[in-house]
């Protein structure tokens, strides 16, 4: 099965950028759809919309023959459900799935997982041929930890993540759109080495920031008590998620990612440098 009309849901967001390049570069047709997505490419459609508009959700889909989701900060079950509805009616080839590297059953109790470990058992359930990716951290978060010039992490954080570069993840997502054996499987994406955020964020200080700036690791205890007196709806809602991977590991292996769709190789490193 050939596929070369994607549609791409999530099209503004940090991740995607990289995915729509390796898709342009690919030549594939794409759909780029978000409520404030940039035309960027001359030869690729854009579709301003909200998911859950039944109206600009099917003119996203309408004519593609696969789906990427990579969407965030919003009802991710719920959108997922729908998007589903509307692959079936309009004979979607392929459903591809951005998840995370901690998503399984067992950690399904925090809301965010749920919505994922859902979404994922809804699209495998669907008929429609998937893959499912469950990828580490990507290295473009690490400007996030940058506040006011400062560098902060939320806790201590003490486990290590296999952070990888959203360069290789879109090539090696073209490279499973580009062969149906890749399709129907599950792939938990890791870069090739394990830090801590700290770790990481040391790196990114010495390469990106002038000064030799501390970071500073804040205690759950003192971001609740900020998040309640200063009333922070995001602060409070973004807390439960540290606390969650200051706990849990990521999970499965690199092997299926290795053997179907190519090794991601970018060092942060490497990734500094050219970023
Ligand atoms: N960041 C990481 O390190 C990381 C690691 C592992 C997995 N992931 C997963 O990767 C995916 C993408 O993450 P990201 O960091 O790129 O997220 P992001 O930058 O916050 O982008 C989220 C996207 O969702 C779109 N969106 C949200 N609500 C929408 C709505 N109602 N209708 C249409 N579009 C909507 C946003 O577009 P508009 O706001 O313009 O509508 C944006 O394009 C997520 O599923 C995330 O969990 C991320």
């Amino acid at each position: 099965m050939i596929i070369k009309k994607v549609s791409i849901l999530g099209a503004s967001g940090m991740v995607a950028q990289k995915t729509i390049q390796a898709f342009d570069n690919a030549g594939f047709q794409l759909k780029l759809f978000a409520r404030s997505v940039e035309a960027k490419y001359p030869n690729q459609t854009v579709i301003k919309g909200d998911v859950f508009n039944y109206k600009d959700l099917e003119s996203a889909i309408k004519g593609s023959e696969a789906i990427h989701i990579t969407l965030r900060k919003l009802d991710e079950f719920g959108a997922v459900t729908r998007i589903v509805e509307v692959a079936k009616t309009n004979n979607v080839k392929l459903i591809s799935y951005v998840s995370g590297a901690t998503v399984i059953k067992e950690n399904s109790w925090l809301p965010f997982i749920e919505a994922k470990y859902k979404s994922e058992q809804l699209i495998k359930a669907s008929g429609i041929p998937y893959m499912i990716f469950r990828p580490s951290w990507f290295m473009e978060s690490l400007p996030l930890m940058i506040q006011d010039g400062k560098p902060k992490i939320m806790g201590k954080q003490p486990l290590k993540l296999q952070w990888i570069a959203s360069e290789d993840f879109g090539k090696l997502l073209v490279n499973g759109y580009q062969n149906s054996d890749c399709f129907n499987r599950e792939y938990n994406v890791f870069g090739p080495e394990a830090l801590t955020l700290n770790e990481a964020l040391e790196k990114y200080i010495k390469v990106k920031l002038s000064d030799n700036s501390r970071i500073t690791n804040t205690p759950f205890w003192l971001l609740k008590i900020i998040a309640f007196v200063s009333r922070n709806k995001q602060l409070n809602q973004t807390i439960p998620l540290f606390e969650f991977f200051e706990k849990t590991k990521e999970v499965g292996s690199p092997d299926t990612v290795n053997r179907f769709l190519g090794k991601p190789n970018t060092t942060l490193q490497q990734w500094l440098a050219s970023n």
